[in-house]
């Protein structure tokens, strides 16, 4: 049985002033919400306090990116040995990773390693673009990232994907549920060739692109998505408790 799980990437957004007075803002009311694995990705400079704060609650950290190497001179990098006593997730292949800071299928792959063996667990993103998605290469796209991703990868049980359309992040333009649902079906597919049926069923698939409290129902509605990674509405604290809140109850009831 798989749990559901919500979490919030903050990007480059909120100074650590701001990030502690919105954690502030929603500890009570996500701390509340059972059922559901919560998580949030401040920005790296956050990360402390934020891991602070969290502490005595059922709200989990995660970092938005990490380097692979586990220390050195690579100045300016943030390290998963460094993240492992802070965090227990990091988002990995983001879109904005992959296409801002030319981050390939083969840097990911080497991410997603690294962070598995500093018992870091990923958040492993991938999607088409909206001309790879108009071309009806979405399958194809979403096949290579994750087949290249968790090439020589030993154990995915501690992976959890998201399924981020490129052209749904950050335009208020949303996939339907149908349309997430199809594509997750479809790495669920992906997986069990790689690995086996029962892993495939096993790890949690979520939604990610313009995800808000008045669309999320629609979402996790389907029994194939687990959950959702939440850009732009997790800055603001009524909109992710209510995201998380509805996620609680209506996989509840699928339940
Ligand atoms: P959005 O971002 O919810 O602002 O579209 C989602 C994401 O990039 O993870």
């Amino acid at each position: 049985m798989r749990i559901p799980f919500v979490s919030g990437n903050w990007k480059m957004n909120t100074m650590v002033t701001e990030a502690e007075k919105l954690i502030l803002e929603m500890l009570d009311g996500l701390d509340r919400i059972e059922g559901v694995e919560k998580v949030l990705c401040p920005p790296f400079v956050s990360l402390v306090a934020v891991n602070m704060m969290l502490r005595d609650s059922s709200i989990k950290l995660g970092a938005q990116n990490m380097y692979f190497e586990t220390k050195g001179a690579y100045t300016g990098e943030v390290s998963p040995l460094m993240l492992s006593e802070l965090c227990e997730f990091v988002i990995l292949g983001h879109s904005e990773r992959r296409w801002y800071f030319g981050e390939t299928d083969e840097i990911v792959n080497k991410k997603v390693k690294a962070a598995l063996s500093n018992k870091l667990k990923p958040i492993l993103c991938v999607g088409e673009r909206l001309a790879e998605n108009e071309a009806g290469k979405t399958k194809e796209v979403v096949n290579r990232q994750v087949t290249t991703a968790l090439d020589r990868v030993d154990s995915v049980s501690d992976l959890v994907i998201a399924y981020e359309p490129v052209w749904a992040i950050g335009t208020g333009k949303a996939a339907s549920g149908e349309q997430a649902a199809a594509t997750i079906q479809f790495i669920r597919d992906v997986l069990a060739k790689l690995w086996d049926k029962s892993i495939a069923q096993d790890l949690r698939i979520l939604y990610g692109g313009s995800v808000t409290s008045a669309n999320i129902a629609e979402f996790i509605s389907h029994p194939e998505i687990d959950g959702a990674l939440v850009g732009g509405a997790s800055l603001k604290a009524e909109e992710f408790v209510s995201i998380v809140e509805q996620t609680a109850k209506i996989k509840g009831r699928i339940r």
